[in-house]
């Protein structure tokens, strides 16, 4: 298949591998300057020492801020904590493992190397009830009822007050309040407020084409920015965020004292029209939040903006403007990220000003960025809640439909149908939570570009969307929870472990995105996580590998089997399709031997021939209430896949994945006939590798994990460099694979015929002796069972 729209309008660059540190936070490693959804475990330097200097301005800006909103609370411990969780990038933190019957919830202690939160050890009845909404007795806080409720919504009949978008001004009236009582939403608060300090000190965001390819980045930025200082503005009333934001718009719109792009005529950069979308969401939110403090002239400005950089080209794309590619067209359904992003920023520019706006082109625009979002949008997730192009796309894809849709229905009282369409859109939280690894998530296929402005705080939008609180408890723990959107979007009634009664595995069924999470646990980090994917290959928006039975795998606080991500959106035909033929398929990171599954005959997958089968077995083993989880040694999970399919005729190929012996070992199996191709089993490794025949032992990070050939007895692992193999096809000319420093590849190689290969991995725990460990049963795939091992 490939794309009846302008593809080469989709490419972005691979900046979030090459790009500076963000200024905002110098000298900040991890998910700040690589787009963070795969952040690199950061060095164990004290928190202390590492973060001093933004604990140092927090404290000024607590100064203000507490001078602004009357008295702190005091005899609150957490109140305390909260400056040194806020400095960290983590969520607020209770110090005493949220024993303090004070503190309203169940907080993270701290961050780990890979900036997830890491709980307490320690039961906490009280605390780590089920997840609800419900408040408890002694929860005072909680949002006021909004009595706007019109009884036949339209689009384009808003609320009569503003601010109209995301965050009416009964929520902004009683945020003060709430901030006070609510240790999560003070925290998000001190970190905006945090960031915007920050923003000030740096001139206006400067025009930069990525590659060639976009200003994504530089329009993410300005929203992130634009954002920020209206916030700040309404919640301080001092004039500096107000100026902030001036001279951020005006030089974005091309008014500035310095040219921002240099074709006046398309400030925004509608070849790449996600671009145009944020910017219009930046001013958006500037226009509606701060409505009432500009003066007319500047009010008038930024709608201009709004409309001739924005909505004109916007209602362009969907009266068939070739960038308006990705608003679905030939009956080719557009369900990924790029639709909810464009579609969002219309509808948030077209909100903002359609009372003001004497053109008319507001209300043009909504009448075909709503229908179109539920035709297209809507349907990223997959039925089983998977997003349908990547687990790092969902970021994207959720905060433009999460932010459209609040942006609606805070405006005009209606969704629209954008979260009922698709009546499976509420699973995707679920997918979301089970992506995430034990270091970082199972980032299969394409990564995208950096995250300025998305975060994973839809989760909090859901959470109340659906009535799910489990979503709103695991994300505000989170490094990226604080946002202006996540003001509003939290509800401080929430209350309980966000874990507790939640199964440790789970099988996403669609056969379009067929994968399984399996688990040790949901609390301990340095527990034992793998996942395994084998679904179709085309359908995921030219953002997917050639990876039936590709896997990840995480023990002991390190990933030992992992993704290489992206490769260079610049390169030749990287997005114009997804056919067997396809040039995409050319390069290394997107190629069969670039994953780690088994390459037959060194040659790629099937792209459209791959229907994958796939089971799955769990033990429904579910983590109750305590943080720390004792598994019996009949826990386990499995998965296995008849991938054949994928190898065509002449080749049977399955897979089996399980964890062992209570959760902490693994075994990988591969039953493999092929009448005259040799076969290649690959893993990709961070770790360094020490072969010894039949054994590989692999250390990462001071933890040590050894690899095992139990069948066939002849085998042996051999280590390869992360590289195209010599029989491959040439890549176009001028066109050169991604470096991918520090990996090694496992091999075990074999020749034609019928072989099962048995992989046993043992993860050296601490405290675990070598007659702790078991040798598997060898049961054949068909026959895996619950208790077959
Ligand atoms: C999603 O919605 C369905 C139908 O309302 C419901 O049965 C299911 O429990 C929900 N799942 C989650 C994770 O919220
Ligand atoms: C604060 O700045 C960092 C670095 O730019 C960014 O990752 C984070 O999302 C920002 N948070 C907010 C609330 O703007
Ligand atoms: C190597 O580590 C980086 C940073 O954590 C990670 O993004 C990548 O997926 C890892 N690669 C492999 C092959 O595990
Ligand atoms: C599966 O188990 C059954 C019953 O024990 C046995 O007859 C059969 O041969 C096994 N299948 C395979 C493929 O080993």
């Amino acid at each position: 298949m490939s794309y009846s729209g302008d593809s080469l309008q989709r490419p972005l660059s691979d900046s979030h591998y090459t790009r500076a540190p963000n200024p905002a936070n110098p000298g900040e490693g991890g998910p700040y300057n690589n787009g963070y959804a795969a952040p690199p475990p950061r060095k164990r330097i004290s928190p202390w020492i590492k973060f001093g200097i933004p604990v140092a301005i927090l404290v000024i800006v607590a100064a203000v801020v507490g001078g602004v909103l009357g008295t702190r609370h005091s005899k609150n411990s957490s109140a305390s904590s909260t400056g040194s969780g806020d400095g960290s990038g983590s969520g607020p933190s209770a110090g005493d493992g949220g024993g303090n019957s004070n503190v309203q919830g169940v907080f993270a202690t701290s961050t780990d190397a890979y900036f997830l939160p890491v709980y307490p050890t320690k039961a906490n009845n009280a605390l780590y009830v089920a997840p609800t909404f419900t408040p408890s007795a002694s929860a005072s806080a909680a949002w006021p009822a909004d009595t706007f409720s019109p009884a036949t919504p339209e689009m384009t009949s808003v609320r009569p007050d503003r601010p109209r978008l995301l965050a009416p001004a009964y929520k902004w009236a009683a945020l003060p309040d709430l901030i006070q009582k609510d240790v999560y939403l003070k925290s998000f608060h001190n970190r905006i407020l945090n960031n915007a300090t920050q923003y000030l000190q740096l001139p206006p965001v400067k025009y930069v084409l990525d590659g060639g390819s976009g200003i994504l980045d530089i329009s993410r930025e300005v929203k992130q920015r634009i954002k920020a200082y209206s916030y700040a503005y309404r919640m301080t009333k001092d004039q500096k965020w107000l100026d902030g934001a001036w001279a951020e718009l005006q030089n974005a719109a091309n008014k500035g004292p310095n040219t921002f792009s240099p074709d006046p005529s398309d400030a925004w950069n509608k070849g790449h029209f996600l671009d145009v979308a944020e910017m219009t969401a930046a001013f958006a939110i500037a226009y509606d939040w701060l409505h009432d403090a500009w003066t007319d002239d500047q009010r008038s400005s930024i709608m201009q903006s709004i409309i001739d950089n924005g909505l004109q080209v916007g209602l362009a794309a969907y009266n068939g403007a070739s960038y308006g590619w990705w608003t679905g067209r030939n009956g080719e359904v557009i369900s990924g990220n790029w639709n909810c992003v464009s579609n969002g920023g219309m509808v948030l520019g077209a909100l903002a000003i359609i009372d003001d706006d004497q053109s008319g082109v507001a209300a043009q625009v909504l009448a075909k960025a709503v229908p179109n979002a539920q035709a297209n949008c809507a349907k990223g997730p997959s039925s089983d809640g998977s997003w349908t192009e990547t687990p790092n796309y969902w970021y994207f894809g959720t905060t433009g439909h999460a932010e459209m849709t609040s942006a609606l229905m805070s405006a005009t009282g209606s969704d629209y149908g954008l979260l009922t369409t698709n009546p499976n859109f509420n699973l995707t939280g679920l997918y979301h939570m089970y992506v995430y690894g034990m270091t970082s998530l199972f980032d299969y296929a394409d990564h995208g570009p950096n995250k300025y402005s998305s975060t994973a705080n839809s989760m909090m939008f859901y959470a109340t969307a659906y009535n799910t609180p489990m979503y709103m408890l695991h994300q505000r723990d989170r490094f990226d929870a604080a946002d202006p959107t996540s003001m509003f979007w939290y509800d401080p009634t929430v209350a309980g472990a966000w874990w507790n009664g939640l199964p440790l595995d789970h099988f996403f069924n669609d056969p379009e995105t067929y994968w399984a999470s399996m688990r040790s646990s949901w609390t301990d980090n340095k527990g034992l996580y793998i996942a395994m994917k084998s679904s179709k290959l085309t359908g995921h928006q030219t953002h997917g590998d050639l990876d039936c039975g590709d896997f990840v795998l995480d023990a002991m606080g390190q990933r030992w089997a992992g993704e290489l991500g992206s490769g260079d959106y610049l390169s030749t035909d990287y997005f114009t399709s997804e056919a067997d033929d396809a040039t995409r398929w050319l390069y290394y990171r997107k190629r069969t031997e670039g994953q780690n599954t088994i390459l037959v005959g060194a040659q790629n997958q099937l792209a459209e021939e791959a229907a994958p089968t796939f089971q799955f077995g769990s033990s429904n083993t579910a983590q109750g209430s305590d943080p720390v989880l004792q598994l019996s040694s009949d826990s386990t999970a499995f998965a296995t896949t008849d991938m054949s399919t994928a190898y065509g005729s002449g080749s049977s190929v399955k897979r089996g994945i399980r964890m062992l012996n209570g959760r902490k070992q693994v075994l990988l199996q591969d039953e493999i006939s092929t009448t005259d191709a040799a076969v290649m089993w690959r893993m990709h490794t961070n770790a360094t590798i020490s072969l010894n025949g039949a054994t590989a032992t692999l250390s990462l990070g001071g933890k040590t994990l050894q690899a095992q050939i139990l069948s066939p007895s002849s085998a042996s692992f051999e280590q390869m460099d992360p590289v195209r193999l010599s029989s491959d096809p040439p890549l176009p000319s001028g066109q050169s694979d991604q470096e991918n420093k520090g990996v090694h590849v496992l091999v075990i190689n074999l020749p034609a015929g019928t072989n099962t290969i048995q992989v046993l991995f043992n993860p050296q725990w601490d405290g675990m002796s070598s007659s702790d460990f078991v040798t598997p049963n060898n049961v054949a795939l068909d026959n895996w069972s619950l208790t077959s091992h």
